[in-house]
């Protein structure tokens, strides 16, 4: 991993549906790379947020790109967990919201919005590296990245283990709500015509189904040391 002592930042794309366990997979790989961890949702989540609070509908496309154009999303990096900020006030812990997550899966879908958070997503990545996660960050953000992942689950087992961060959280929700949920989400993600969730071609796929939460981390990370993360080789 020569390029990790030099200047440019590497790139470790990594992208899914909805719930394949892309942000506690990315994290732990970030951690174990010593490279900083960015989750993109968490950018349309924000402008879901903003559209929400002037009552702009998330399916209204010229108005949300009147609403962007002005608005100043910052993802900050720290240790504890990022923190996003939205025209200078912290948005962080609002951004888990159910309501959020559906408005930031319609808004994604124009492309003025994804437009405007492009920039923003590229100035994150820094030395030594970065592990980025989202669902086009190997096809439209990080076309060149060295190293690309898509983390698929089948859409019973996505539910399970929503469900279960829903229990956790003292939220009572069945899995079969949620997986009415996900696969509403994953149709309109996978359908749109703006950078549709969809795996690059050069990408590395890890089916998680039937993995244990180490053991994908472990396949990622020894794939990252030993240089073979996509499929170009
Ligand atoms: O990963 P998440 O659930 O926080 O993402 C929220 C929504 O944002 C998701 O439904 C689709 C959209 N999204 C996107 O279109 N592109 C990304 N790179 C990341 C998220």
């Amino acid at each position: 991993m020569a390029e990790a002592c030099g200047a440019a930042p590497v790139v470790v794309a990594l992208d899914g549906p909805a719930a394949s366990g892309k942000s506690t997979v990315g994290l732990a790989v970030a951690r174990e790379l010593g490279f900083a961890f960015v989750e993109t949702g968490k950018l349309y989540r924000a402008l879901a947020w903003k559209a929400l609070r002037e009552g702009v509908a998330p399916d209204d496309g010229p108005a949300l790109a009147a609403l962007f154009r002005e608005v100043v999303v910052e993802y900050r990096l720290a240790d504890a967990g990022p923190q996003i900020l939205v025209d200078g006030e912290d948005v962080t812990a609002e951004l888990a919201a159910a309501e959020v997550a559906e408005a930031a899966s319609a808004l994604s879908a124009f492309p003025e919005v994804r437009e405007v958070l492009l920039p923003l997503q590229r100035r994150l990545a820094r030395p030594p590296g970065v592990v980025v996660e989202g669902r086009d960050i190997g096809t439209v953000v990080f076309p060149e990245a060295p190293f690309k992942f898509f983390l698929e689950a089948s859409l019973a087992e996505r539910a399970r283990r929503r469900a279960g961060d829903f229990a956790a959280l003292g939220q009572d929700v069945t899995p079969a709500e949620v997986e009415e949920d996900l696969a509403r989400r994953d149709g309109r993600d996978l359908s749109r015509e703006a950078a549709p969730l969809r795996r690059a071609e050069d990408a590395v796929v890890v089916d998680t189904t039937d993995l244990t939460f180490e053991e994908v981390v472990r396949a990622i990370v020894e794939r990252v040391r030993a240089g073979t993360g996509s499929n170009r080789e």
